[in-house]
């Protein structure tokens, strides 16, 4: 299970990424999940126990060393939060946004984090989700991913 899944995000990462965009809502930063938590504590425990999102920088830390810079940038597209959208940098500057967090799914939050206000933040599509889950992406298979993935 593990060397099939690296080869297909290798790959995709290598083939360059679009990602779907959150749900449409008026320009606010990104904020971070842990601001979310105050006021909803129930999503945001379970989120972290049990998404592997939570821990979705991990899996790309763990091969960091094998990968290219290139590469390494590659993977942010669906590991990270907000990258290129004025969330993730890098993980020194922005260690809030390193996972996968409630805003890939709801958008940028902060003015509705700020003010509670529900019409602020938004609800995930079907589109939102086959940004990073695509199925086109789990056919682009290549000889780097594979190599990277242990064939040798
Ligand atoms: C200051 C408190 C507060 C914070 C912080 C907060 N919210 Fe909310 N949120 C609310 C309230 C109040 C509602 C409306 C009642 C409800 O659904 O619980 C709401 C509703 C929502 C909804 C449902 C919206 C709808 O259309 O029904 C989502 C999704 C949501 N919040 C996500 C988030 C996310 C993601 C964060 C962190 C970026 C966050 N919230 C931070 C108070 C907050
Ligand atoms: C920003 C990219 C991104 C978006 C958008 C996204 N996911 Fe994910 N998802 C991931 C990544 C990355 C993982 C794997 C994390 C890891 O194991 O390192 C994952 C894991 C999962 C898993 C595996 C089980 C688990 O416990 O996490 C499911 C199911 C899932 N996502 C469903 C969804 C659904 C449904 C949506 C849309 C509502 C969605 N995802 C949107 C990136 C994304
Ligand atoms: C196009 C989106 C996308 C890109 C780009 C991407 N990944 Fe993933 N990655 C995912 C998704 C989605 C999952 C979860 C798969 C599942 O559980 O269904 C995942 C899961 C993983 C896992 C967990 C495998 C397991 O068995 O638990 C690792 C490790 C991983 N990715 C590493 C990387 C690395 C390293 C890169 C950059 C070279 C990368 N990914 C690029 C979407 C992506
Ligand atoms: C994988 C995508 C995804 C992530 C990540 C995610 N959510 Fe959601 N969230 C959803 C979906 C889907 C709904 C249901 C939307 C609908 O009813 O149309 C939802 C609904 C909600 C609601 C409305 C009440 C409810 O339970 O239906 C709140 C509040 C909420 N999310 C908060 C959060 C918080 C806080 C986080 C981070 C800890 C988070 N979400 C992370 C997909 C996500």
């Amino acid at each position: 299970m593990f060397r099939p899944i690296i080869a297909i995000c290798l790959a995709a990462a290598v083939t360059g990424v679009m990602l779907a965009a959150a749900p449409a809502r008026a320009a606010q930063p990104y904020v971070g999940s842990a601001a979310c938590q105050p006021c909803h504590a129930g999503e945001y425990e379970k989120f972290q126990k049990y998404s592997k999102k939570a821990k979705s920088w991990k899996s790309v830390a763990t091969m960091a060393p094998k990968l290219t810079p290139e590469e390494l940038r590659g993977c942010y597209e669906c590991h990270v939060t907000g990258y290129g959208k004025g969330g993730f940098v890098d993980y020194a500057t922005t260690p809030q946004f390193a996972d996968v967090g409630c805003e890939t799914c709801h958008g940028p939050g902060a003015a509705h984090a700020d003010a509670g206000d529900p019409s602020l933040i938004g609800k995930p599509t079907m589109a939102t989700c086959e940004g990073c889950h695509n199925e086109s992406r789990v056919r682009s298979f290549g000889f780097k991913p594979l190599l990277h993935s242990g064939a040798h």
